[in-house]
């Protein structure tokens, strides 16, 4: 069994993404630049966006965090969107998810211009994504193709299980790993909350990404033996023993599954960090697309 390591994994694409910079830095160019803008302080939105901008620094990006109060005028947020898309020193912006729920959390992903959606949420590039043209891929998505390749996990002719089929996350997902691409060419079966049949399609898969929000949820009675697991869960569990408060959870059972797995991603260690590694190569691919 080996464990697929996100921080193996993102930091080789970190180090790639270095010597891209140093590159550009030597050849008279500028830092690309990532915007993240964040509304109102949840918790874990606020360790997410730092992270995504400490490690834009780290690589030698440039980086910006936008802050706004919870109580923001729709217009307002959007007038900020309009000055960053008009902005040619800035190459991404991403929103931080969820939005508060007076905001129209599809409106505002459809004003980021999508040359510079390097969440790659917006419509257009969903399209692209959907029609197998280059574009940005959802970060999550993105780093697991990342993982897959990084791992040489053989995924040709394999049955992969998705559970969950969020925009951001399951549907992208399933279409990258149905796309006829060198980490693609799964047959897929995409699950969710009304799929009656999940422990019988679970047991025929040879991959399973298991992204549903529901900590432990995936037993090992439900996998395969020799499976490679991929767990996108990050729920915060309240633990009093920790210092937080709380602890990061999986939706994978993990000890359980990894014995009968013959690859597993970690929960913290695994998803997360190529969630990042992600991000930022499409950081770079949108500074490119006008340089
Ligand atoms: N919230 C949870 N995941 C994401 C992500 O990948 N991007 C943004 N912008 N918000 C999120």
């Amino acid at each position: 069994m080996i464990i697929l390591d996100g921080k193996t994994a993102s930091a080789s694409v970190r180090e790639s993404l270095k010597k891209s910079v140093e590159d550009i830095i030597n050849s008279g160019g500028r830092k690309p630049h990532l915007v993240a803008i964040l509304v109102g302080n949840d918790g874990a939105s606020e360790t997410y966006v730092a992270s995504k901008v400490k490690n834009c620094e780290e690589i030698g990006f440039e980086s910006s965090l936008i802050r706004f109060d919870t109580t923001i005028d729709e217009g307002d947020l959007l007038n900020e969107i309009e000055k960053l898309n008009n902005n040619p020193l800035i190459d991404g912006i991403l929103v931080q998810l969820p939005l508060p729920k007076h905001l129209n959390t599809e409106k505002v992903i459809e004003f980021i211009h999508p040359d510079k959606d390097v969440d790659g949420f917006h419509p257009t590039n969903v399209g692209k994504l959907v029609s197998g043209l280059d574009t940005f891929i959802s970060a999550t998505p993105y780093g697991i193709m990342l993982m897959l390749e990084y791992y040489k996990i053989e995924t040709k002719g394999k049955h992969a299980v998705v559970i969950g089929r969020s925009n951001i996350v399951g549907r992208p997902m399933s279409i990258l790993l149905s796309g006829n691409t060198a980490y693609g060419n799964c047959t897929v079966t995409l699950c969710h909350s009304h799929t009656t049949n999940l422990k019988e399609l679970c047991l025929q898969a040879d991959i399973i990404v298991a992204a549903l929000g529901k900590p432990g949820f995936l037993t090992a009675d439900m996998v395969k033996s020799g499976a490679v697991i991929i767990d996108v869960g990050i729920t915060r569990v309240p633990d009093t023993t920790a210092a937080k408060g709380f602890r990061i959870k999986g939706d994978v059972a993990y000890n359980e599954v990894a014995e009968k797995a013959s690859a597993i991603t970690p929960v913290p260690g695994g998803v997360g960090l190529m969630t990042i590694a992600g991000l930022l190569k499409n950081t770079l691919k949108a500074y490119k697309l006008t340089h």
